[in-house]
């Protein structure tokens, strides 16, 4: 049974105190919802902060980049040694590092094998960027990405496809293209594997990705950094899942 998984990615957002408001409102508002699984992923400087407001257990926090390093001389890069201290996600891959700051296919796989080794699950971003009904595009990322990584370990990683094209926009992709492109995905060895979409969801469009069993997850960002949105994202996530996982 692959679990539900519902991820926030706060970007390059919040400043200090925004970011323990924030991560005090979502503790207090999602202590009760065990039926998924609730990652937090602030800017790489708030980690430790957010750790110290939520603890470990019921909210994990995770990374939005990391170098495949594991130490050296590489100044202003973060290990996934370092990550793996305070948190158990790593964001690898999205399509603002792909764009801005020039990962490659290969950095993107060199950088989920290092975050397996490092004992880190690596969250997989691909995703095509025109809006067309061609799933080529994500599936060549995607067997890139996982290139000579031993098929045993796909259980230990999570895929987010997201368009690039719906990422910011408003314009989200239909549940059903969403689900035709997962199924496409999953051909490459992830049966086992946790896969979610992303692409400005938000507490209005959350139901209907919801009811798709192809879709396990999400992965928000605009709407994360609201903490009701969020909440009610979650809230829908765990509730639908729950009641589907008990059918
Ligand atoms: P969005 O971003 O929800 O603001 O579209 C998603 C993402 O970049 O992961």
């Amino acid at each position: 049974m692959r679990r539900p998984i519902v991820v926030g990615n706060w970007k390059m957002y919040t400043r200090a105190a925004d970011a323990t408001i924030l991560a005090t409102t979502l503790r207090d508002n999602l202590a009760r919802l065990p039926e998924a699984e609730i990652v937090l992923c602030p800017p790489a400087v708030w980690i430790s902060e957010v750790l110290a407001v939520v603890g470990r257990g019921r909210i994990e926090l995770g990374a939005q980049n990391m170098y495949f390093e594991v130490e050296g001389a590489f100044t202003g890069e973060i290990s996934p040694l370092m990550i793996r201290d305070v948190a158990k996600y790593v964001i690898i891959g999205h399509s603002e590092r792909r764009e801005h700051f020039g990962e490659t296919d290969e950095i993107v796989n060199e950088k989920t094998i290092a975050a397996l080794e490092a004992g880190l699950v690596p969250i997989v971003c691909v995703g095509e960027r025109k809006k067309k009904n061609n799933p080529a595009e994500p599936v060549a990322e995607l067997k890139a990405a996982l290139e000579e990584i031993p098929k045993k370990r796909l259980t230990d990683i999570v895929v987010a496809y997201e368009p690039v094209w719906a990422i910011g926009t408003g314009d989200n992709a239909a549940p059903e293209y969403v689900a035709r492109v997962i199924n496409q995905l999953r051909e490459v060895g992830l049966a086992e594997t946790p896969v979610l979409y992303g692409g400005s969801v938000n507490s209005k469009n959350i139901a209907a990705y919801a009811a798709r069993p192809e879709i396990d997850g999400v992965l928000v960002g605009g709407a994360s950094i609201r903490s009701s949105e969020f909440v009610k994202i979650c809230e829908t996530w765990a509730r639908v899942k729950h009641f589907r996982s008990q059918a």
